[in-house]
């Protein structure tokens, strides 16, 4: 009956508020609520930055994802630590937070969308965040570091907590009502929604500042080097690289994210570095698991990881999802000699013998992706790329790290920015 009744009230005055409300009021309201929206970003950003939401009281989102490098890793390490006592080691190399508002819901058929590209193509398992896909929203995304034992290791109690204490508590009281930090679990869901508002920020997060987009709206000419590079990176016979890594405009002009956000496996070499892998029964399967839990002993998932967004990739110094690379010239040549020069890849047996996909068993061996640039590849085969066109490819991506221009080019292109939605417009 109750329940009734709210749904009577709630339509009533949906459709009654237009009417009745001056234009003056409908003003205000709508200046509240982006108010709102934007007490909510500022303690978001404040928290991202606060070490007591940990349980050590000395990490943050920051200390890990560094907003003086876009959202990379502040250090050259594999993997990061964290834990109580910042002591415990990751299991993976943590991916930038730029252009997370590109990467579609996690879907195990992927289809663009009519506007963007080919819309009658099954791309496959696509999106979702963090490398195997297991969570959409960046709400759900900011519960795991906040709680997982090896990055800030706070309980809901503790996170609680920090949220009453903090010097932005006001701030999310006036984001969220003045009662959300009562009970843990509203204070808990307020943090990971700030988090997730903060992290919608365009121009801190999507800024579209690179060289390369100053090139796309004719700000810019690349180099002689760096047009090859892009060329070389594009050619489905030479480094194939865009099939994965989009690098064109859509059909309706949105900018290249650099990642079409398909999981795949690539068959990166283990990484020794990491504790977890001294158990020789232990493996990262990406989408299969352990990480990620919904597709468990479904064969076809395992090996697969997101593919990221290449955009600020020069400003990371690890790369693939466990950091086994710290060059990307490295990473290019891995590309283009996987399967011609497997030793240097792949550790070797008791026997001395080179174990193909040493971070993946056999049983998956399927899954592993034969496109090109690893099409053709075996041993003695020449690799696609020369140690030049390699180079040329290294030298095209550093033009995809933000801060080249000051402002968005796209921005300018669509004109001043709307100032009041639509139906706002009419309501004046
Ligand atoms: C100890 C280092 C560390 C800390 C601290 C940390 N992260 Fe991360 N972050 C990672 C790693 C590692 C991954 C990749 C995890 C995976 O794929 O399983 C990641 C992934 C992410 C992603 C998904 C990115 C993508 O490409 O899909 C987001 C969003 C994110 N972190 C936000 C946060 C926020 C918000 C905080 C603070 C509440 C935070 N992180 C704290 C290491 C850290
Ligand atoms: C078939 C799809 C595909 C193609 C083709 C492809 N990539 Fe990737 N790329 C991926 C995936 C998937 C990953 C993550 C794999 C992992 O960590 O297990 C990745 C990761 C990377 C990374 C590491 C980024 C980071 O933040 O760690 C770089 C750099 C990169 N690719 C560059 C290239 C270049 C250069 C080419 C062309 C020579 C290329 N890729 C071709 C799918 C692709």
């Amino acid at each position: 009956m109750r329940r009734h009744l709210c749904v009577l009230l709630l339509t009533a005055s949906q459709f009654a508020a237009p009417a009745r409300a001056s234009a003056a009021e409908l003003a205000s309201s709508y200046a509240r609520a982006r108010e709102r929206t934007a007490q909510l970003r500022e303690a978001g950003r404040a928290i991202f930055s606060d070490p007591m939401f940990s349980a050590s009281g000395r990490q943050s989102c920051a200390s890990c994802h560094d907003p003086a490098r876009r959202y990379n890793p502040p250090n050259a390490r594999d993997v990061q630590t964290g834990g109580p006592a910042l002591r415990d080691q990751g299991l993976r190399a943590l991916p930038t937070l730029t252009y997370l508002d590109r990467v579609p819901p996690y879907d195990n058929h992927h289809y663009d969308s009519e506007d963007e590209a080919d819309n009658s193509i099954d791309n496959g398992p696509t999106g979702g965040l963090t490398w195997d896909g297991r969570v959409d929203t960046g709400a759900q995304q900011a519960a795991i570091p906040l709680t997982s034992k090896f990055e800030m290791a706070n309980t809901i109690a503790g996170v609680a907590a920090a949220a009453r204490k903090a010097p932005h508590a006001p701030t999310l009281r006036a984001a969220l009502g003045s009662t959300v930090l009562d009970d843990d679990e509203h204070a808990f869901a307020a943090v990971a929604r700030a988090l997730a508002a903060f992290e919608e920020d365009d121009a801190e997060f999507s800024p579209y500042t690179s060289k390369y987009d100053a090139v796309l709206t004719g700000r810019a000419t690349l180099s002689a080097q760096e047009q090859r590079g892009l060329a070389l990176f594009e050619d489905a016979r030479k480094g194939n690289c865009a099939q994965c890594h989009l690098s064109r405009r859509g059909l309706d002009g949105t900018p290249p994210a650099f990642s079409d956000y398909g999981l795949i496996a690539l068959a990166v070499p283990r990484n020794a570095n990491i504790a977890r892998n001294r158990d020789p029964a232990f493996f990262d399967l990406g989408a299969c698991g352990p990480e990620r839990e919904d597709k468990a002993n479904q064969d076809e998932y395992c090996g697969l990881f997101r593919t990221p967004t290449l955009r600020n990739v020069a400003l990371r110094s690890a790369f693939f999802h466990n950091g086994k690379f710290h060059d990307l010239r490295e990473v290019v040549e891995f590309y283009v000699t996987r399967d011609i020069t497997p030793e240097r890849w792949y550790a070797k047996d008791a026997n001395g013998k080179t174990v193909f996909y040493d971070d993946l068993p056999a049983p998956y061996h399927a899954n592993i992706n034969r496109d090109p640039p690893f099409a053709g590849q075996k041993p003695g085969a020449r690799p696609a790329l020369s140690k030049s066109e390699i180079d040329d490819i290294v030298v095209f991506m550093r033009t995809l790290s933000d801060g080249y221009l000051k402002d968005s080019p796209y921005r300018a292109e669509r004109g001043p920015a709307v100032s009041a939605l639509p139906h706002e417009q009419s309501a004046r």
